[in-house]
């Protein structure tokens, strides 16, 4: 499972920090951080709410354009160990540089650097997705979409939402979404994680999103699935992510399966790894387990996300021969 070339739509970068690097920093800094760990050194947080919660805290300590280098260093060489060729990753200008057009491009190009000796080291290509945090709000979400606009183009290729599914509607965020589109951004939502399946409609009918991010409660409404398999509507599904946070109550219940069955193009990515304690592998292996995927579905799933990848058409080619596959 490690050594299938595998592409991966929904990672957060912050999300992808291992725990001993970010005690690392806090230890460097002088910051107290001991309530975000385990004894045992990982993360501890009570449900998803608390997750977004020590996420933030644990973020806090990334304070300049050389944190985020070293932690694009440590994200990308762990993808890479476990298979990943091509990572599409959230990046939040919120905390990079708090919206600031000037400051985001500072951690963009270091951002960018150490993505560049990665892929030179290690074989994974990288793109950015920027994100607004649904929980900051509708304003707050204005100047990260001029983030995006302004740094728009072949390596920052869309611009998505993540947070707190629960809080404000998907069209208060419209102005920030045409303005990521009308520069040529693609489009992926957080929904249907945690607001069910109308959080999932709601996305889709604001929006006009290219992906879903999650997309899994579209399960409860039947004609919702039909509605995003005739669309061709792509889900980032984070299987290991919805067991451990409590989407799904268990592995055999994860809807991934009936989705693909009901012609749902899905795919699969970890969201936030070592939050959760999974890799792609473990994703792959339990996906294997629970389901019987073996390399063909899985080569068709990699296939799917690569031609729902944001890239251009060079760098589609070029992780199509990763894949051993022909271009989308
Ligand atoms: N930010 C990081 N991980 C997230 C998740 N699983 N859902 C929403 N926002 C997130
Ligand atoms: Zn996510």
């Amino acid at each position: 499972m490690r050594d299938i070339p595998k592409v991966e739509l929904h990672l957060h970068l912050e999300g992808g920090a291992p725990p001993a690097f970010i005690r690392g920093l806090a230890k460097e800094k002088s910051v107290d951080l001991s309530g975000i760990f385990r004894a045992d050194g990982g993360y501890t947080y009570r449900d998803f709410w608390h997750f977004l919660q020590v996420y933030e805290a644990a973020t806090s300590v990334l304070t300049s354009p050389d944190d985020y280098a070293r932690l694009t260093t440590a994200v990308l060489e762990e993808s890479a160990a476990n298979g990943v060729v091509y990572s599409e990753t959230f990046l939040s200008p919120d905390f990079c540089g708090g919206g600031d057009v000037g400051a985001w491009r500072e951690y963009l190009h270091a951002i960018r650097e150490a993505a560049d000796r990665a892929e030179a080291q290690h074989g994974i290509t990288l793109r950015g997705i920027i994100t607004c945090i649904r929980h900051f709000g509708p304003e707050r979400a204005r100047p990260i979409a001029e983030c995006a606009a302004q740094t728009a183009g072949d390596w920052i290729t869309g611009f998505g939402m993540a947070g707190d599914e629960l809080k404000g509607k998907p069209a208060d965020f419209k102005w920030a979404f045409d303005c990521a589109r009308e520069a040529g951004l693609r489009i992926t939502v957080h929904a249907g994680e945690w607001g069910g399946a109308q959080s999932v409609r709601d996305a889709l009918d604001a929006l006009q999103p290219d992906r879903i991010g999650h997309g899994v409660q579209a399960i409860d409404d039947l004609a919702l699935v039909d509605r995003l398999a005739e669309d061709g509507i792509v889900l980032e599904v984070c299987p290991g992510s919805n067991v451990f946070l409590g989407v799904c109550k268990d592995w055999r219940s994860h809807p991934i399966e009936k989705l693909r069955e009901r012609g749902v193009k899905v795919t699969v990515s970890t969201d936030d790894p070592p939050f959760f304690g999974i890799t792609m592998t473990s994703d792959y292996e339990n996906l294997n387990r629970h389901f019987g995927w073996d390399e063909e579905v899985f080569a068709e799933v990699n296939r799917t996300a690569l031609e729902a990848a944001f890239c251009d058409a060079a760098t589609k080619e070029k992780i199509a021969k990763r894949l051993g596959t022909k271009a989308p």
